[in-house]
């Protein structure tokens, strides 16, 4: 299991996060989002569906009430939200395994309930470390999303010794 560490101090910089992110996916991949209320998993979400090619104009939302929404990107992309979630068995109801590992990418909100349930994944678990200063602790499962681990480090670290993402 490899794992990155960073901190990220405004929302801007954790959408750009995202994106670098985002704009790395070129194959199926699930990234399995933790953390606080209010930590940035949604602020993350969006800004990896615009790196991975989902139009400015459509808005993307937090899945909290629909439980999962989809977007056309390079990918196509299922963004979930599992927080009403209670039980692990409930996730077969929501046919989520329908969507994995499929032909898109799956950016799972809450995805606690969901650990050990996929073998391979690109895990983020984001936390408060003051008003607008988070830390994201990154972790990959399997080659793929190990490979995309490090090719996103290395990007964010280069371009954010220069000009950031956008
Ligand atoms: N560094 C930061 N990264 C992300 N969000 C930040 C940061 N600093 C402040 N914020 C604020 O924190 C909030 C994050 O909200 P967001 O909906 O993305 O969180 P969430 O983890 O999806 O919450 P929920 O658990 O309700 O789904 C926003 O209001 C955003 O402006
Ligand atoms: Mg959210």
């Amino acid at each position: 299991m490899e794992r990155w560490n960073l901190s990220t101090g405004s929302e801007k910089e954790t959408m750009e996060l995202g994106f670098c992110l985002g704009a790395l996916i070129d194959r199926p991949l699930i990234v399995l989002l933790s953390g606080d209320l209010g930590a940035g998993k949604t602020c993350f979400s969006r800004g990896l569906a615009r790196g991975l090619g989902v139009p400015e104009e459509v808005p993307v939302a937090s899945p909290s009430y629909t439980l999962m929404n989809s977007y056309n990107g390079r990918l196509e992309l299922h963004h979930f939200d599992l927080y009403r979630l209670s039980e692990p068995e409930e996730l077969l109801d929501l046919g989520l395994e329908d969507y994995l590992p499929g032909g898109g990418v799956a950016v799972i909100e809450w995805a606690d309930i969901f650990t050990g349930l996929a073998r391979q994944y690109l895990a983020v678990h984001m936390s408060h470390q003051g008003p607008d200063q988070r830390l994201l602790e990154c972790a990959a499962a399997g080659s793929c999303a190990l490979n995309l681990l490090q090719r996103w480090r290395r990007q964010w670290l280069r371009q954010s010794a220069g000009a950031g993402c956008f």
